[in-house]
């Protein structure tokens, strides 16, 4: 007897035709698809829905421990599986810092308990944790390194070039890292002390602080013979760069640089719209767009960064940068999809099949032997996002108000119901296991 048996739903694989059959669940994997697979613990029928590789968000801040008032492992991935994601990888500016095995390890336990969705964390480079990072190399549950090269959210930096190159070449799992360059927002701090509004935000660190220091980490990667994942590319001149280098690096993009452009965002959002590296002007998301269909871009991240209403509504530059995101990435690219801007099967590729590949996980396929993990789409549905509906504790989306078509149904993590027409079940999210 199988654990699951998802009927009658449209399948939707990468490259492929769909197909209508029903998908067998066992252990956690994709056991047997067909029809009239016999007898199963729990059903669920998706006839009239469309089924797509579960979904993976490879960058998230989820805050626990230390920051849990905006957001906690189990608030966070509660937003997940109710925006159809079924996997997130966990960034570590925490508080503490998750720059050791223990805290990682620390993690992986409470994730353990709480998490909804399949989980993975990032553990941050420091100046002098080499050690440590040596330690999780092949710790399922930890995904990879994360190095701020520009100061951020929480404490953790680290540009110097010979330690970048260190860590370069003694690493083999995935390295992401978030490129602005420290030296020019030094050197152009003033600006944002004497700013006057949040439009600043983006004049502060600006296009050439990104594109420095991206040319800067793929000069360490090639130096050191391996590729860096360059996390939310936000500049069209990063975007035309690494076009040319993509021996060297995977990229990123948020559907926050997407969807919102300045300086409109800031006009009607304020510092609601401010996060690091900015919102910027459209000709810049043009090439974001640009960078997406011409084979640049292998990953979309949400880059989902709660801070509360009140911590956001101080005046800049004392506002926190961020916005949540985890739970409307799926509906703000359906949103891009009903406009005609990208299609499901680039959907697939962006957020299942490349995920899958940089991290080496056994995921991004509905196919017997993959691991379980369904995302089921209603595609005609018309919604409202609402701030109501959140589940981050942050409890507030810059895309309230927005019609969308198209909605997530249910989340299959694991072979297990987690979220089904808006209601999330027991949470049940495993450690995601590295293929390396
Ligand atoms: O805007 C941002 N917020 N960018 C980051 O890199 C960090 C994030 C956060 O954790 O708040």
């Amino acid at each position: 007897m199988y654990d699951l048996i998802v009927k009658n739903g449209t399948i939707l694989n990468y490259n492929q035709d769909p197909v209508v059959a029903d998908i067998a669940i066992s252990k956690g994997k994709i056991d047997k698809i067909g029809s009239n697979l016999g007898e199963a613990k729990n059903q669920l029928d998706a006839s009239g829905l469309t089924i797509i590789p579960g979904l993976i968000d490879s960058q998230v801040h989820f805050r626990e421990p230390g920051l849990t008032h905006k957001e906690d492992l189990s608030s966070g991935s509660k937003a997940a599986v109710l925006g159809g994601i079924c996997t997130f990888f966990e960034m570590p500016n925490t508080k503490p810092a998750t720059i050791t095995l223990e805290k990682i390890e620390e993690k992986i336990k409470l994730a353990k308990e709480k998490s909804h969705a399949n989980f993975a964390f990032y553990i941050g480079a420091s100046e002098d944790n080499l050690e440590e990072l040596l330690k999780i190399e092949s710790l399922d549950g930890c995904c990879g390194v994360k190095i701020f090269l520009g100061s951020s959210t929480g404490d953790l930096l680290l540009y110097k070039r010979e330690i970048l190159l260190d860590i370069f070449k003694n690493i083999s799992v995935p390295i992401a890292v978030h490129s602005e360059s420290e030296v020019r927002l030094n050197e152009r701090i003033n600006i944002r002390d004497n700013a006057t509004s949040v439009h600043d935000h983006y004049l502060w660190r600006d296009a050439q602080s990104a594109l420095e220091s991206t040319k800067m980490i793929i000069e360490v990667a090639k130096e050191a013979g391996r590729k860096v994942h360059v996390l939310h590319i936000s500049t069209k001149e990063e975007m035309d760069f690494l076009k040319d280098q993509k021996e060297h690096c995977t990229v990123e993009v948020t559907p926050q640089h997407l969807t919102l452009f300045a300086p409109d965002a800031y006009d009607s959002m304020g510092t609601l719209a401010q996060m690091n590296p900015p919102i910027r002007t459209k000709d810049h998301q043009e090439g974001l767009w640009q960078g997406l269909h011409n084979g640049t871009v292998d990953v979309i991240g949400s880059d989902h960064a709660p801070h509360t209403l009140q911590e956001k509504r101080v005046d800049y530059p004392n506002s926190p940068s961020g916005m949540p995101g985890v739970q409307t990435t799926l509906p703000l690219l359906l949103h891009h999809l009903e406009k005609g801007r990208i299609d499901l099967n680039k959907i697939i590729e962006l957020m299942a099949i490349n995920p899958a590949k940089i991290f080496s996980l056994n995921k991004g396929k509905i196919e017997e032997g993959f691991d379980g993990d369904l995302t089921i789409l209603d595609l005609n549905e018309n919604w409202l996002i609402s701030n109501d509906a959140q589940a981050s504790k942050a409890g507030w989306t810059p895309f309230y108000g927005m019609n969308i078509k198209g909605k997530p149904k249910a989340t299959i993590v694991s072979g297990e119901i987690a979220m089904l027409n808006d209601t999330v079940f027991k949470p049940k999210g495993k450690t995601v296991k590295l293929y390396r």
